[in-house]
């Protein structure tokens, strides 16, 4: 027998403490969408394993990423914390930018529901805080959801400390998901605190600092032009040596201890607090086994306080359009 993922708390939501993205199985990087029946096998092997946190998005695809979670959790839908987001996509016509208004939600819901094939939704992210409109009546209107039974769970994603004080006087927020890695250590000084103080969970999304970490990114040439790596100031020029050099230093970690450098990287953030649950991503079967082992990999303090003492990534992780949207 497999030894199973352990599990944690998110407020009061259980889940294991280490989940599944499945962003890059449709969206983002090179060869998503392009092998849709591995990525089921994939969502499947980490059951298997144990694994019940699993993490779309509307927009991821857009629409596909849901439609293939929903088809690969047929028959399994009991088994997993689904976890879905709303807001980057506008259902009221508004031209761009973020759009958490009360009747966009509801319209995505509706979607979101119809695509993953489900009567609710465990963990409901606002994705990103939307400038034109209050939080108040953003989180007002996922209350109205949660009494009605379609989402069990509210959650937001990338938004800044003041943002989840108001938020979470409206209605308890059970999880901010944000960048944190070895690579993005901003959540620490602001926002952790306050989670903490608020008894919020955290899932850190981008855990292997988009593949950066597992030492298997050494070229930009590895990208095609649809990869969001492709114009990311983390992955080009100066930066991109730099960033090198620091998987370097966490492959040195793995190969002293026999795990991977992508195990190091999840371990150290499981070493920063119980209620932690990173969502790796991957499309293949052989990675979500080995991501999912490192929940079974252990840091000594010498190699904790070597790794934590590693300066960030070089570069910001978004695009200037991207920056703008993230309260830190
Ligand atoms: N809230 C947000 O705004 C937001 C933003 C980004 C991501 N997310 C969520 O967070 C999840 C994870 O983040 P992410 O996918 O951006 O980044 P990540 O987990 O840091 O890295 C994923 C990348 O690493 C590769 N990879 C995974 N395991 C590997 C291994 N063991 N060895 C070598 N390469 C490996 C994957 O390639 P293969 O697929 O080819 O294995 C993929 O290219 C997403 O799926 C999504 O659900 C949320």
């Amino acid at each position: 027998m497999e030894d199973l993922v352990k599990h944690i708390r998110l407020r009061d939501l259980d889940v294991s403490r280490i989940g599944l993205g499945a962003m890059g199985m449709s969206h983002g990087y090179t060869g998503a969408g392009t092998d849709d029946e591995q990525s089921v096998r994939t969502i499947h092997r980490a059951l298997e394993l144990g694994v019940t946190l699993i993490d779309t998005a509307e927009v991821y695809g857009p629409y596909t990423n849901e439609e293939l979670v929903g088809r690969a959790l047929k028959d399994r839908r009991d088994q997993v914390v689904l976890a879905t987001k709303f807001g980057m996509i506008s259902h009221t016509g508004r031209p761009e930018g973020p759009d958490s208004s009360p009747a966009s939600i509801r319209t995505a819901v509706e979607g979101s529901l119809k695509r993953l094939d489900t009567d609710r939704i465990d963990l409901y992210y606002q994705h990103r805080v939307d400038p034109g409109t209050p939080i108040e009546e953003t989180v007002g209107a996922l209350a109205e959801l949660v009494a009605e039974g379609k989402i069990r769970h509210i959650g937001l994603s990338e938004a800044g400390p003041g943002t989840i004080r108001r938020a979470h006087a409206v209605h308890p927020v059970t999880a901010v998901q944000s960048e944190y890695s070895l690579f993005t250590r901003d959540p620490e000084a602001r926002v952790l605190p306050v989670l903490r103080e608020l008894n919020i969970g955290f899932v850190p999304f981008s855990p292997l600092g988009r593949g950066f970490l597992t030492g298997t990114i050494r070229s930009t040439e590895q990208f095609d032009s649809s990869d969001f790596r492709a114009d990311n100031p983390r992955f080009s020029g100066e930066n991109f040596q730099h960033n090198l050099h620091l998987a370097d230093q966490v492959a040195a970690v793995a190969a002293e201890i026999g795990a991977t450098p992508g195990q190091v990287a999840l371990a150290w953030l499981l070493a920063q607090g119980n209620d932690i649950a990173p969502i790796p991503g991957t499309r293949r079967v052989a990675r979500v086994e080995e991501n999912t082992a490192a929940d079974a990999v252990t840091l000594t303090d010498e190699h904790l306080a070597r790794l934590s003492a590693l300066p960030p990534a070089a570069g910001d992780t978004h695009n200037e359009a991207g920056m703008r949207m993230m309260e830190r």
